[in-house]
């Protein structure tokens, strides 16, 4: 099964703020559309709130460790092994979709990382995990012109 996380992050590194994404730049949610549609998004309960619904054309798997949290058209598991179990029964592309707590818990465990890195600094308190690390390498990169520029990269863990 092959895991992928797709994140975007300021050049500070940030990927959000309390509960939101300190930025608006067009195209970047398209890109995410893009590569996650008719797959499997693994989120945090966090993220998952800060949506209020699942994303269109793809199934939803909520981590949080509260067993009473529940939700219409979403799977909720305890941790992010239970998700991968689930996901995996449903034979479609997974994709870890945040936030913070969650790209730390997969990072180990994935194959693939998509993150868009946008060209500001912002102020946040939700980092994204040092990365790039040595076990993963460049394997695609493309650049945008936006309100604010960023850069595509996809890194692929090393063999
Ligand atoms: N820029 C991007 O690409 C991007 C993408 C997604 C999200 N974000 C941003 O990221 C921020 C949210 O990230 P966050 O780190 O605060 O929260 P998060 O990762 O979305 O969710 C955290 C929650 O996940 C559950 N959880 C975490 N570790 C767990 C574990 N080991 N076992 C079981 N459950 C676990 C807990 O839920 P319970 O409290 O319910 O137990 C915890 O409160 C927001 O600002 C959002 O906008 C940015």
């Amino acid at each position: 099964m092959n895991i992928s996380i797709v994140a975007a992050r300021s050049l500070n590194g940030i990927i959000g703020n309390s509960l939101k994404i300190p930025w608006v730049v067009k195209g970047e949610q398209a890109l995410f559309k893009k590569i996650t549609m008719g797959g499997i998004l693994i989120m945090g309960r966090k993220t998952f709130d800060s949506l209020g619904k699942p994303l269109p054309g793809r199934e939803t798997i909520i981590i949080s460790r509260n067993e009473n949290y529940n939700c219409d058209q979403c799977k909720v598991c305890s941790s992010l092994k239970s998700a991968l179990v689930e996901a995996e029964k449903l034979k479609k592309s997974v994709f870890i979709a945040g936030g913070g707590q969650i790209y730390e818990l997969a990072l180990p465990v994935v194959n693939t990382v998509h993150i868009s890195t946008i060209e500001k600094e912002v102020s946040g308190d939700v980092p994204f995990p040092k990365f790039p690390t040595k076990e993963f390498i460049l394997a695609e990169e493309h650049r945008f012109t936006s309100n604010i520029n960023y850069i595509y990269q996809r890194f692929e863990r090393r063999k």
